[in-house]
């Protein structure tokens, strides 16, 4: 199977390596607008012989025989180069956040219906096979009703130097910066716990929503102006009843990238902890049956569930779309605009 990428920063080769795991998957192009990314990238893997292109536009005019295309660009241009990738009628593994609002996402899925062709969001962390057997779980009932649900998701970027300075470095600052398309914390990793969350526990009914930019961080640097969200609280409830917390920063010292789901039902408790090293991915702990009156909690290891590379390449292979697809992705952006309704009117939001 031949793919392409478009944008080759800092999570592109992610996505190449894992692409090229997978049996008779292979990476035939790349294109990029900057050229010393592009010229990074095709040096990094220069035995893989991968065709280099300084536009999308071009690769897509020389480029014929694609069955898919990864796009691995800044969130802002997610939306411009999705588009011109299904009118082509390319297959679509797309990046988080789907877009940068609701409409543009809704306009995604649109396109992706008219054209036909398999659409993916890269929501990372459902990868996770500790978690895939929580949401098994908590679907099935065996922890009766959910009732109370937390949920933080913790990266430290703006408090240490474990991925680098994040005041040299571009990848950092555009997620800083509500003018280069950054919905801040919020619209970057808040994407992935509300993914999380609902598709463990189910739909939000209403949220209310903090967000928090820390301006003593400075106003600007080259042509960033430092505006969006350093993290948020947020308070919710959900249309089966339960009520929650989910919250995400930047500030989380001790924590390079950690989430934890925490789910308790009228006849059981679930927890995962997933970290930087993936060395908890498959760790789910259990309080049910004899274990309630105990407080104890049994450790269950889960056997590996399929990555969304694989599942991108498997929804190829079987013509039907594996989740999360572009739905999913319009879904959660509609979450994330109603936490910026909330937090500029201070009150409750309903989601429908
Ligand atoms: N799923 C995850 O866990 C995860 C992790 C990291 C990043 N991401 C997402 O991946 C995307 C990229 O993040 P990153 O950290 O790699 O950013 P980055 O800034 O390191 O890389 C983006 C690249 O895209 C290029 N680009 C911009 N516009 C382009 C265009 N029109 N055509 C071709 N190339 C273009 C840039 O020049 C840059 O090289 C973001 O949307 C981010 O949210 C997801």
């Amino acid at each position: 199977m031949k793919l392409g990428i478009v944008g080759t920063g800092n999570i592109s080769s992610r996505h190449l390596d894992e692409f090229q795991k997978i049996e008779n998957v292979n990476i035939e192009a790349v294109c990029d607008t900057n050229e010393q990314n592009l010229n990074k990238f095709l040096n990094k893997y220069k035995s893989n012989n991968i065709r280099g292109y300084s536009t999308l536009e071009e690769m897509l005019e020389k480029e014929k025989n694609f069955d898919g295309i990864s796009n691995t660009t800044p969130d802002k241009f997610h939306k411009e180069t999705t588009l011109k990738i299904l009118e082509k009628g390319y297959n679509i593994f797309c990046e988080k956040p789907l877009a940068e609002n609701y409409q543009d996402a809704r306009e995604m899925v649109q396109a992706a219906l008219r054209s036909n062709k398999i659409n993916m969001v890269n929501f990372t962390y459902r990868e996770s096979s500790a978690y895939q057997k929580l949401v098994k779980i908590v679907k099935s009932g065996e922890i009766g009703v959910p009732r109370h649900v937390s949920a933080c998701y913790y990266q430290s970027w703006l408090a240490s130097n474990k991925w680098g300075d994040w005041r040299n470095d571009d990848k950092w600052l555009w997620r800083l910066s509500t003018k280069h398309g950054s919905n801040g914390a919020l619209g970057d990793t808040g994407v992935h716990i509300f993914d999380f969350t609902v598709n463990a526990v189910g739909d939000i009914k209403k949220i209310f929503a903090d967000l928090k930019t820390y301006y003593d961080k400075g106003d600007k640097i080259k042509n960033y102006v430092l505006d969006a969200n350093d993290g948020f609280n947020s308070l919710v409830r959900f249309e089966n009843g339960a009520i929650g917390t989910i919250t995400n920063t930047r500030y989380a010292t001790g924590h390079a990238n950690s989430l934890i789901l925490e789910v308790f039902g009228t006849k059981g408790g679930l927890k995962v902890e997933l970290d930087e090293e993936r060395n908890k991915w498959s760790t789910l702990h259990v309080c049910q049956n004899e274990n309630i009156n105990k407080m104890s909690w049994e450790t269950v290891e889960c056997s590996k569930t399929p990555s969304n590379y694989q599942n991108f390449i498997k929804s190829i292979q079987i013509n039907k779309n594996i989740q999360p697809d572009f739905n999913q992705g319009a879904k959660i952006q509609k979450i994330i605009d109603s936490c910026i309704k909330s937090n500029d009117n201070n009150s409750w939001i309903d989601i429908n």
